[in-house]
This record gives C-alpha cells, structure tokens and sequence, in this order.
C-alpha cells in the first residue's frame, strides 16, 4: 500500500495567498455592487514592456519557420541569456561571475522551493519572521521543520528571527546555530532593507559557521538607496556561502509569462561536493529549460530600451509606494516599506489583529491587502499593501482607507 508524504498534513490551512483570494472572492460573490481593490498579492498590473513584447512576436516567428524553430532549451538556459545576466546584473557591478554558475528557471518562487532538494532534511533553517510563506512551506512540506505548533503559530525544528519595529525589520544573527539560513532583502514583506555592511555581517557568520545563506533578491530593481545591496555578491566572500535568486517577475512584469534564475557559485563547497554540480544534477533531471521566446524576451529586458522600459514601469510602481506610504502616513497610520520594494508595512489600528483589520478594510473600504500574520507570528498587528495596482486603484484605495 502506498504511503503519502505526511509533511504535508503538518501544513496548517491552505496557501496564504490563496486564502486571501478566496475571501476576496466571497465578498465579492456577496456584493457584487462593490469595485474591491486588490494591493493583496504582489502581482503586476502594467503590460509587458514593448522591448519584450517586440521580442516576443519576433521569437514567436522564428517559431513559426523550421529553420528556426527550437524545441528543448538548453536545461540550464541559453547563453544568450546567461550572458545578459552575468554582464549586466553581477559585472556591471564590479561581481565576477561566470555564465555557468547562472541557472536560468521559471521563476524565483519555483527555485525557492526547489533549492532545498540539494540539502539534507536534517539541516537546521533559519527564516526571518516575518517571511515569504514559500520558504517556511516547502521546509514543512521537506520535513525539515518538524510539527506546527497552532499556539506559537511556530514550527518546532524551525529557528525564528524576529524582524521588528524594534530591529528596523531586520533580523539578528540567531542565538541558535542554523545550517541553512533564508534572507530576502529588500525585503517581503516588510520592505525593509539591510546595508551593505550589514549584509555583511550574515556572509562573515556564515561562513564562520558553515552555514548556506538563500539569498532572494527578487526586488532589488526596487532599490533606490545607495549603499543597499544589489546582490549578495557584493559581499566578500559571499560566493562561498551564499546562493541568490533573482525573478523577471517585478523587475520586468514577467509574473504572467515566468523566468527567474539562481546563482550557485562553483567555490560554493560542502564535504569537497560542488553545490553548483549538485543543482546542476537536480535541475537537469527535473526540470527540460524554460520556453525559447520567454528566455528571449529575458534577453530583451537588458537591451538598453528594455532597461529604459522596466526602469519607467518601476518608476510607476514606486510612485503608488509613495502614494499610499504618504496617503496613509497622513491619515495616521503607522508605515514602513515602500522607499526600496513595493510593498508598504503597515500597523493595524486600535490593536486589531491583522485578519480583525484585513476583513475591516475589505468590508468598509473594499480594499484587499495581506494580513502580516500570515508571513508569521511576528507579522501579527500588520497588514502588507502592494504598490503593484494601478495608479488610479491605488489613488482610490489610499482615499478610501483614510476616511475610514
Ligand atoms: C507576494 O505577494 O508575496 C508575491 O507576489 C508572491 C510571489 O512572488 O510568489
């Protein structure tokens, strides 16, 4: 008789956003009178830019003509895109990096789930609290985080570092020694960034410890402060601990059409075991190359209209994080984010929970955000907003919450 993997039954409820979307749903359903809002997800709303659509339609005919016509992708990615990666995003910032350490993907969420195939399940993790439920998730569902606990709200092999008010939402390096630690910055979902000395500080302990840091550095196109890392490789020594994910999903809008990619440096080492052969292993057995035209249209992102393009989208975006830090700054409220990533921090009112203050917000200014305590326990008392909608909904939204 076969048996399940009972990790999974360890997951308490469903997805954190596809509970959120659900809600939005039946309220929806309930009162279909009602324009709702959504700043819940962090998914875009402006087209692809036209450098990636021109490199779409003209992939797409090369598609069309057998002389041109490719099947299988190459499974770590194609060259020309591994290119476009290692000379815009690491040398263009003085980082060496070589195109085969550049694994191209279907998009940072898929690889932040994945990379824990590489690693053993008895690896103590570390996450920030709170944190982008993935990581958390796919650690359960590895049986690397042993059982909830539905009082903490806390998962009992898992090591927890706070990201508070207190802190400036960033962690601090745990009293527990971990094996695999979990960063993100700029940070989901508190927008929250580190220094660069700051980062810094996490290389130099990991490799005291011998620790693996998973960078996600999905926002960085949202940095708009010097001294903010781009990439962990900017740190020294970082290429011997550390393994980065980058994502065309914000910095591009590929949310609807998926690329990402991972560094796994080849001085990354364990017990003399390249890591970079390990995930090169796992992604050629699991995984056949993401599609020809999208990863084309990858290569698009870094021509220079591409760059000017996604550059103008971001600008957008980071005006709606303007728009409602400010608009709910003045109503209020106490908020944080939104001057790195686009996504703002925000603390309930009246000591709300932050589902209390989620259904509050949907049913009195039809405004879908994420309640905080979703990432984690200490997420509790805060709601996430995405500055990803449109410039008009955003408008509408910051109005409508601030007559609350
Ligand atoms: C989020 O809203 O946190 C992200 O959009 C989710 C994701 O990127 O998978």
């Amino acid at each position: 008789m076969f048996k399940i993997n009972e990790e999974y039954l360890k997951l308490p409820g469903s997805y954190l956003f596809s509970t959120v979307a659900r809600k939005q749903r039946e309220f929806e359903a309930a009162h279909p009178d009602k324009k709702v809002i959504r700043l819940s997800i962090g998914d875009v709303t402006q087209p692809l830019v036209p450098a990636v659509i021109d490199a779409l339609k003209k992939a797409t005919e090369e598609m069309a003509h057998k002389e041109t016509f490719r099947g299988y992708a190459p499974d770590l990615g194609y060259d020309f895109l591994r290119e476009a990666i290692c000379k815009n995003d690491f040398h263009a910032r003085g980082v060496q990096m070589d195109t085969d350490e550049i694994f191209v993907s279907d998009g940072a969420k898929s690889d932040c789930g994945n990379i824990g195939d590489i690693f053993s399940v008895d690896n103590r993790v570390a996450v920030c609290d709170p944190v982008y439920p993935v990581y958390v998730d796919t650690n359960a569902m590895a049986g690397r985080a042993g059982n909830y606990d539905a009082f903490t709200e806390k998962w009992t092999n898992l090591i927890y570092m706070p990201c508070m008010q207190e802190n400036g939402f960033a962690p601090e390096l745990p009293k527990e020694e971990p094996d695999i630690i979990y960063l993100c910055f700029p940070n989901n979902p508190t927008g929250a960034t580190v220094t660069k000395a700051q980062l810094q500080t996490w290389v130099d302990y990991a490799l005291r410890i011998g620790a693996v840091i998973i960078y996600d550095a999905a926002y960085e196109a949202y940095i708009s402060e010097d001294d903010v890392p781009h990439s962990i490789y900017e740190c020294d020594g970082a290429k011997a601990c550390a393994i980065e994910m980058r994502s065309f999903s914000k910095c591009a809008g590929f949310t609807g059409v998926r690329l990402g990619y991972t560094v796994v440096p080849k001085e990354l080492m364990q017990d003399g075991v390249s890591l970079n052969a390990l995930w090169a292993r796992r992604h050629g057995t699991k995984f056949n190359g993401a599609p020809y035209i999208i990863q084309r249209a990858g290569e698009a992102v870094y021509t220079p209209e591409g760059k000017r393009q996604t550059r103008e989208q971001i600008a957008y975006y980071m005006n709606n994080a303007r728009i409602i830090r400010e608009g709910l700054a003045k109503a209020g409220y106490s908020v944080s984010g939104g001057i790195n990533a686009p996504y703002i921090w925000m603390k309930t009112p009246d000591g709300l929970t932050s589902w209390e203050f989620f259904d509050r917000l949907l049913e009195e200014a039809n405004v879908v955000g994420t309640p905080g305590s979703g990432f984690g326990p200490s997420g509790e008392g805060y709601l996430r907003l995405t500055a990803f909608g449109t410039l008009e909904n955003t408008l509408e939204a910051i109005e409508r919450i601030s007559k609350m």
